[in-house]
This record gives C-alpha cells, sequence and structure tokens, in this order.
C-alpha cells in the first residue's frame, strides 16, 4: 500500500511535486485560517497516516500524536518549531523536523525594511498624505533620524542575525554589536561585530533587533526593566516570535514616550494584538510576513517534503529537531 501523510494547510506545489515522484499520497486541509487542534485531530483520525507536515500554527501536543499513532514524523513548514512537543517526540520515537536556512535572506531583508520604516517615518508619511492632510513642504514635518553612526543591537547571533549584521554591514555606516549565548566568530570578525552583555545592548543600541528562538529563558526577555533600560530615542524590532516581549509592556512604554517606536512582525497573543498596540502612532506592525516570499516558501515546501520522505525511507528525518 502506497504512503499517505497529512498537510494541515495548502503548501506550494514544489513540495507536492516531490511528493507525488515518490508515489506518496497526501490529504491537505482546505482552510485559509490556521485549524484548531479540535480539527487536526478530526482530520487525523481519518486514516492512518504515515506522516504530517505542520504549520508553526498548529498545536502539536500528546493528543495530536494520540490521534495519529502511526505517523513517524511530524514536519514544520517553518523555521520556528516551538509549536511541537519535541520532548513526547522523542519519548515515543516520533520525528519532528523544520526547514533550516529557508528564510534567513527574507526575514534579514524585512528586518532592514522595518528599521528604516522607523528611522525614515515612511509609514507615517504615507498615511500623512492618503488623509489629505498634505498641505505643502514644511521643513519641520515628520522628521526622521540618520542610520549612519548609530549602534545596532542584535539580540540573536544566529542565521538571521548574521544576515542583518551582514546587510548593516556592507550597506551602512553603522556599529553593531550583539548578545547570544553562543559566541559568532564569523559574524564578529566578516561584519566587524562586537559580542556584549545582554543588558549593555539593551541600554547602548539606538535600534535593537530580536533574533532569538522562543524558550523558556527568552520568553519575555524584553519586559518592563528591560524596556526601562533602553534609550529614550531607541527602536525596538521583533521579526522572531512574539512572546520574547511582553507586548503589555511594550504597549506602556511606547505610550509614555519611554522608547521611540517599534516595528513588530510578531505578536504575542497572535493573531491578537495587546489592548491599545494599533493606535499608537510610534508603532509599525506587518502580519508575520517577514519570510512571505516565494523563493523562501518554495524552500519551505521542499524541505518539509524532503523530511517527510526522508523519515519514510531511511527512518531519520534530514533536518531533525529531536535532540
Ligand atoms: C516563520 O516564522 C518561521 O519560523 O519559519
Amino acid at each position: 500500500m502506497s504512503k499517505q501523510i497529512y498537510i494541515t494547510r495548502k503548501i506550494p506545489e514544489a513540495g507536492l511535486k516531490l511528493l507525488k515522484e515518490k508515489g506518496i499520497d497526501f490529504d491537505m486541509g482546505v482552510s485559509k485560517l490556521a485549524p484548531s487542534k479540535k480539527d487536526i485531530i478530526k482530520a487525523l483520525k481519518k486514516k492512518p497516516y504515515d506522516g504530517v507536515i505542520s504549520f508553526l500554527t498548529d498545536t502539536i501536543d500528546k493528543e495530536v500524536f494520540d490521534a495519529c499513532p502511526t505517523s513517524k514524523i511530524f514536519a514544520n513548514f517553518a523555521v520556528g518549531y516551538e509549536n511541537i512537543d519535541t520532548k513526547i517526540a522523542k519519548e515515543r520515537g516520533i520525528e519532528a523536523s523544520n526547514t533550516p536556512g529557508t528564510s534567513a535572506e527574507a526575514v534579514a531583508e524585512h528586518t532592514v525594511a522595518l528599521m528604516f520604516a522607523l528611522t525614515t517615518r515612511i509609514i507615517e508619511g504615507d498615511k500623512y498624505v492618503k488623509s489629505g492632510k498634505y498641505k505643502g513642504w514644511d521643513p519641520e514635518l515628520l522628521i526622521g533620524s540618520d542610520m549612519k553612526g548609530k549602534t545596532i543591537g542584535l539580540i540573536g547571533g544566529g542565521q538571521i542575525g548574521t544576515k542583518v549584521a551582514q546587510m548593516l554591514h556592507n550597506g551602512f555606516d553603522v556599529n553593531i554589536i550583539y548578545n547570544d549565548v553562543v559566541p559568532n566568530k564569523e559574524l564578529e570578525e566578516s561584519f566587524k561585530v562586537t559580542r556584549k552583555e545582554f543588558i549593555d545592548v539593551i541600554k547602548e543600541s539606538d535600534i535593537i533587533s530580536l533574533h532569538c528562538p522562543l524558550l523558556p529563558c527568552t520568553t519575555h526577555m524584553i519586559n518592563k526593566e528591560v524596556l526601562s533600560k533602553m534609550k529614550k530615542t531607541a527602536f525596538l524590532v521583533n521579526t522572531a516570535r512574539g512572546p520574547i516581549i511582553d507586548e503589555n509592556a511594550l504597549v506602556e512604554a511606547l505610550k509614555n514616550k519611554q522608547i521611540r517606536g517599534a516595528a513588530l512582525d510578531v505578536f504575542e497573543f497572535e493573531p491578537k494584538l495587546a489592548r491599545g498596540l494599533s493606535k499608537l502612532d510610534n508603532v509599525i506592525l506587518t502580519p508575520h510576513i517577514a519570510s512571505a516570499r516565494e523563493n523562501a516558501r518554495n524552500m519551505m515546501s521542499e524541505i518539509a517534503a524532503k523530511n517527510i520522505i526522508s523519515v519514510l525511507e531511511t527512518g531519520k528525518a534530514i533536518n531533525s529537531v529531536i535532540k
């Protein structure tokens, strides 16, 4: 009997093609919105699926594993995989995988775009013109801040942090510092980035950009106290994971002009926003689209499919996240 897998939401054809070439049948969820855990469990109970392609919006925990005891792998269509209970997967000998390296370029570009959107006040300018407020050139209108000479603080010196550093180092006259529990010599040497204590990055940076995974130790890493240590003129950018910031504390800090502004692509209670966030003028919000590029999505689709194929053929995932 041919192998069959379940894909919780539509993925690009690139990955489906690889599955078809291997004769792997698949059923795919049709909902545009993220399915609930109940929906996933219901779908998985229909057939003895051999594997599952899941998304970061899917909770993959004990109950989901119970609903599909035949599945040998949960292949996440994402770089992050905090939605999968890897501890239970390991206990049960189930593989889990992610799609590393697929979105670093896109996320880094989005991050740099958000930095410039903040310093140049492009979004405010767009709203100003479209709302009919523009009555003629005014030398005092929407004064932004220069990027040149600024200190950029990266929290996380992995693939995405390194790409951001590369883009800023090659293109702009800025000073870059970072904090990571693991030193990254390539980042330090190739792009002249200095590793500092977390709190020094917070205190010294004009723009702080988050590039660390969501872990118990990074949850609410940016909280009321940390925000109070940032420069009053500083910006905060988050293209990593929402819960790294205590979003209610950020709303307060932005309201009180304790920091100058923020740009967020991810949210603590995604897709909900903390009360008051969307009413603020000094925040730019994008709907978790930092990796939304055709190329990145196609690569994610292919890598998720390759992990499924690898587990079905060899028992091992190429990009296993089981430690
Ligand atoms: C997107 O946020 C990802 O983890 O790939």
